[in-house]
């Protein structure tokens, strides 16, 4: 891919210029939890987004997608945004750092990416984080690592329609070789966990049902917020679901509907889930930890509503065979499954859910074996 992309950049622009990288990521559990204030527990993998990136003296942005074999041009100001998709994500970092006092000119680039779009993964985020960092290398910025994770996400507000948390951009940007991150998402504290599962491993199935987040991912957020304005007016200091308890959420119910109510709970819910699935890390209790994933996966499913037939049925499938743990992985409405598999089973569980998945819905799943790699880097 790296080659690729100088080739192609030195026959649109002549000389090459630098490489920069992000990751896409995983998350072992906490879903839906970052911005309700909760925990998250994502890494990086060892697939992303690279762009070779020059400066060009001008004011405008040349970019190019060699995934999508296309080309486009844009300035720098608010009224200059591109209409294409990919290169909104690009224009979003700009204008973010340029919010934050940094400066950005103009600069040529060509990227690519092996994330499976729409799997679950964050290609976005890694879009977003590799251009966060690169930009604020090559202007000499000294824009914090926070900060430029939060340039993801603004990006994600204002030019893409999504409220995302932060969780899929701190882990583009923060993620470290063989290692999950536990993130608080109040207070942003953070710790690396070396995650090396003595006798087990981790599989993505890519049901390939394409997901796109919007208008039903912000739904789920207005949901959380309507019960947090409730608490607060009733018991005060609920700036968060992560302040709120169940009995705060009994107390409003009766003021809530049965949906708002429901995924105000699963957030309560997967609270308690994540710091269980910490303690169960610490004494290698792996077993523990998928009884929680596939907690996980039904909250999401029947009380959140972020599922979908197939994710129920490869979770499913995984449960019949022993698997470990499964669930959802991300934001939902398709993508990925998350396994926990024991080495013993991994081959039988894969074939079976390939053979049953397409007998069901006519169509043979991707597998991705997880490789927990690096955040944003120059190459
Ligand atoms: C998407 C969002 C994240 C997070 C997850 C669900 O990936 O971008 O901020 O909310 O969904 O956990």
């Amino acid at each position: 891919m790296k080659t690729q992309i100088h080739e192609k950049f030195v026959s649109l622009f002549g000389e090459g210029g630098t490489q920069f990288a992000s990751a896409g990521r995983i998350n072992l559990i906490g879903e839906h939890t970052d911005y309700n204030g909760g925990y998250v527990f994502p890494g990086a993998i060892d697939k992303g987004i690279v762009a070779e990136i020059k400066l060009n003296g001008t004011g405008k942005v040349r970019a190019y997608s060699l995934d999508y074999n296309a080309q486009t041009e844009f300035g720098l100001n608010e009224e200059d945004a591109p209409k294409e998709q990919w290169a909104r994500y690009i224009f979003g970092v700009c204008r973010e750092t340029i919010k934050r006092g940094g400066k950005v000119e103009g600069f040529d680039t060509v990227f690519a990416g092996d994330v499976p779009l729409g799997a679950g993964l964050s290609s976005s985020a890694a879009l977003e984080s590799t251009f966060a960092f690169a930009l604020n290398e090559l202007f000499h910025n000294g824009i914090d690592k926070f900060e430029l994770a939060k340039i993801g996400q603004s990006t994600e507000h204002n030019y893409c329609g999504v409220k995302c948390g932060i969780m899929d951009q701190f882990a583009s940007v923060f993620g470290r070789e063989g290692c999950l991150i536990r993130l608080d998402c109040r207070s942003l504290e953070y710790e690396y966990f070396p995650f090396d599962p003595n006798g087990y491993k981790l599989v993505l199935i890519n049901s390939l049902v394409k997901h796109s987040l919007g208008n039903e991912y912000n739904e789920r957020r207005e949901s959380c917020e309507k019960a947090v304005a409730l608490m607060n007016e009733q018991f005060g200091q609920v700036e968060t679901l992560r302040d709120a308890n169940y009995q705060m959420l009994e107390a409003v119910k009766g003021s809530l509907t049965d949906e708002d109510y429901r995924r105000a709970k699963y957030v309560l819910d997967e609270k308690e889930r994540v710091l269980a699935v910490c303690d169960a890390l610490n004494e290698g209790d792996y077993e523990l930890v998928g009884k929680k994933m596939y907690e996980t996966h039904w909250g999401l499913s029947r009380d959140y509503t972020v599922s979908c037939p197939e994710l129920d049925f490869l979770v499913e499938i995984a449960s019949e065979c022993g698997v470990t743990g499964s669930r959802i992985m991300g934001g939902g409405f398709g993508g990925c499954t998350i396994n926990l598999v024991r080495d013993t089973i991994a081959d039988l569980f894969i074939s079976k859910a390939k053979r049953e998945h397409a007998r069901r819905f006519g169509i043979i799943p991707e597998i991705y074996h997880v490789v927990i790699g690096n955040g944003s880097r120059k190459l």
